[in-house]
């Protein structure tokens, strides 16, 4: 049993305290945020995630874990301090580091011990090296800052820490890198050791691969569209390639939310930084921002958007089974359709909170019901099952004019322009 410190209680923060919590470490997580430690206190996670409630309060109960807005519990004493603050999009797409550097002088400011860092955040070649050097720089302390990037899904997060593909840890002195696998035991999973420089780099590059997999086949659903092929049929028959994987192979209106478009843009900039131009990512993200365009042109091809038309967005969450709406493709669909003058009614059935953060004055519903009632137009943004789970019918009685654009391929066309939907989807006919 370990005692561990983590910094942020974010996403990835928070996952890892309550996992780590589980398989009995002792874990104080600290937030600037006191907002946010007393919903925590009182076990109410922040954010929407499977099973995340239940283990969250389990190990508060049972005494494993707790929230601080105190830097001296979180940190003092510790046997290892998790860095796991947000590394947002900063300028020209670079990672903005100043949370990470500021968790580094607290660090430094705070412990009197010496300490391993663990460096959870996405971060570009050389941080951990950076972090060693602030503690080094700011006290007398002895530090080995150890990289273990994080490749938990929202949605899954839960499910991933428990059952994930690999724990990548990369660090240079052995004795603290063998003390972060350990750790890890009780989860089974395959540990990777390397240097720490190729886990920082792991991280982006796994990202960058799989938004590089979704454009490519975003740019075969053109394909597809322009010659009359059909974009499942091509992915099936790819993805039993072993070699190449049935995975992300989803064509769609892009991709979204807080790590591909981000990790993606700062792995293009790190590379330019290092004096290397990635050409391959700038086409990935290029490709990304066309393909969010999609579904207007398509309704555009149709006129089928004027000032006033009624018109339902469905889904705003980035993915299903997340609140999370963050650089989400509704975000832009909703920009261009306000742009048309479109009378809009939003549905989500758990993100519309969080959307009201960036369209405070759209109309929101968290009833699909009511989202489609005399709509003549609907846009498909989320496969969120309860969407996927419709029969044609549905769609026919409740909109005005039943026309439907979807972007995630809910339906097969067939079906439902034998339902009377005039249906159109991506990479298919309909
Ligand atoms: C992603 C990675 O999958 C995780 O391994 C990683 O840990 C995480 O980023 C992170 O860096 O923290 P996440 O952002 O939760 O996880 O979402 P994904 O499930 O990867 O989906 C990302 C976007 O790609 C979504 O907008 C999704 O709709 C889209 N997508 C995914 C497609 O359009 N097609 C696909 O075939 C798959």
């Amino acid at each position: 049993m370990n005692h561990i410190g983590i910094a942020g209680t974010g996403y990835v923060g928070l996952v890892t305290g309550v996992c780590l919590a589980e398989v009995g470490h002792h874990v104080t997580c600290l937030d600037i945020s006191e907002e946010k430690i007393a919903l925590l206190r009182s076990g109410k996670s922040t954010i929407f995630e499977p099973g995340l409630d239940e283990m969250l309060q389990k190990n508060i109960r049972e005494e494993r874990l707790h929230f601080t807005t105190d830097r001296t519990e979180a940190y003092h004493g510790k046997d290892m301090i998790f860095i796991a603050v947000g590394t947002p999009e900063g300028e020209n797409g670079q990672a903005d580091l100043s949370y990470v550097r500021q968790a580094a002088a607290d660090i430094a400011d705070t412990v009197t011990n010496d300490i391993i860092v663990v460096t959870k955040s996405t971060v570009p070649v050389g941080t951990n090296e950076m972090v060693e050097d602030i503690i080094r720089s700011q006290s007398t302390i002895d530090v080995h800052a150890v990289s273990n990037p994080e490749f938990l899904r929202e949605g899954n997060a839960i499910y991933d820490a428990f059952h994930g593909d690999r724990i990548v840890i990369g660090g240079n002195h052995e004795p603290a890198v063998q003390k972060v696998a350990a750790l890890y035991e009780p989860f089974d999973i395959p540990v990777v050791q390397t240097d720490t420089k190729s886990a920082e780099l792991i991280k982006y590059a796994s990202n960058a691969f799989l938004a590089t997999k979704i454009s490519f086949i975003n740019e075969i659903a053109n394909i597809c569209e322009i010659t009359g092929a059909n974009v499942e049929a091509v992915a099936k028959g790819m993805g039993l390639d072993k070699r190449i994987g049935t995975q992300f192979l989803k064509a769609g209106i892009g991709f979204g939310g807080s790590c591909f478009p981000k990790d993606t843009k700062a792995l293009t900039s790190m590379s330019a930084e290092a004096g290397y131009e990635f050409r391959m990512l700038n086409a990935v993200l290029e490709v990304n921002e066309l393909q969010h365009n999609k579904l207007m042109e398509k309704a555009n091809e149709y006129s089928a958007i004027h000032r006033g038309t009624k018109t339902a967005v469905l889904g705003l969450a980035f993915k299903p089974n997340t609140d999370d709406t963050r650089d989400s493709p509704a975000i832009h669909m909703i920009e261009e359709l306000q742009r048309k003058g479109a009378d809009i009614i939003a549905y989500d059935p758990i993100a519309t909170d969080k959307m009201k953060a960036v369209f405070p004055d759209l109309t929101y519903t968290d009833s699909l019901e009511e989202a489609l009632s005399g709509a003549e137009t609907a846009f498909i943004i989320t496969d969120w099952q309860q969407i996927k789970e419709q029969t044609p019918d549905f769609f026919t009685k409740l909109m005005k004019r039943p026309l439907i654009f979807d972007g995630r391929n809910c339906f097969d066309p067939g079906e439902m322009l034998s339902g009377g939907i005039h249906y159109h989807s991506i990479g298919r006919s309909g």
